[in-house]
């Protein structure tokens, strides 16, 4: 069985990033067992909190410690990635030593409404998770770009290439994390 958490940059409701994440999610075999991990109820990041950390900031990092690997759908805000997934990222980093994503495998995908695909924040997550030392499946790219013509009005992906892109590539993903367990 492998444990899979899966993290999404928006918080919107339909939004079509968890349509990625959850395009991808049903490309995993049986045995994975597959936690989305909520990031919209942490605080923002504050380094006093080290010492005596909020309870939601102690039952993330337990969460993800849980987790052999990690899926992570994001869209672009102002070239970059939203504050609420760098929030998450750096919360379980610390305290300083004790990063819970430290060797966990990850795939980042990025969306966007446009047509580059949330390039920018792909590239800028990348950069964050390859200093967190998470072994990254960087093959094949993940940027969706014009999600709404792939898409529902629920943010569900509903144009068969593109579902059939994302199965595969989070069965490649899959391959990728036992061959490191
Ligand atoms: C955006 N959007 C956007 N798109 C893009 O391609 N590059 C960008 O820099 C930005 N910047 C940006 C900033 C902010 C604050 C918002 C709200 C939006 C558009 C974005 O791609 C679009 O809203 C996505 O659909 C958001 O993803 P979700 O919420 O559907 O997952």
């Amino acid at each position: 069985m492998t444990k899979y958490g899966v993290l999404v940059g928006s918080l919107r409701k339909g939004s079509y990033s968890a349509g990625v994440a959850e395009a991808l999610v049903k490309g995993l075999p049986e045995d994975a067992e597959v936690t989305q991990l909520r990031i919209d109820n942490l605080p923002l990041y504050n380094q006093d909190y080290d010492a005596d950390s909020p309870v939601v900031y102690t039952e993330f990092r337990e969460l993800v410690a849980q987790q052999d690997a990690f899926i992570i759908a994001t869209p672009e805000y102002n070239r970059s990635i939203p504050g609420a997934l760098k929030n998450a990222l750096d919360v379980a980093s610390r305290p300083y030593g004790e990063s819970v994503w430290d060797g966990k495998p990850v795939l980042p995908a990025s969306q966007s409404t446009g047509g580059i695909g949330g390039i920018v924040a792909n590239h800028t997550l990348r950069q964050t998770l390859q200093f967190l030392n998470m072994p990254m499946m960087t093959q094949p790219e993940l940027y969706i770009g014009g999600t709404p013509s792939l898409s529902d009005e629920n943010g569900h992906i509903t144009n068969e290439d593109t579902l059939n892109f994302l199965a595969a590539t989070a069965g490649q993903f899959d391959r990728f994390v036992k061959a490191r367990k």
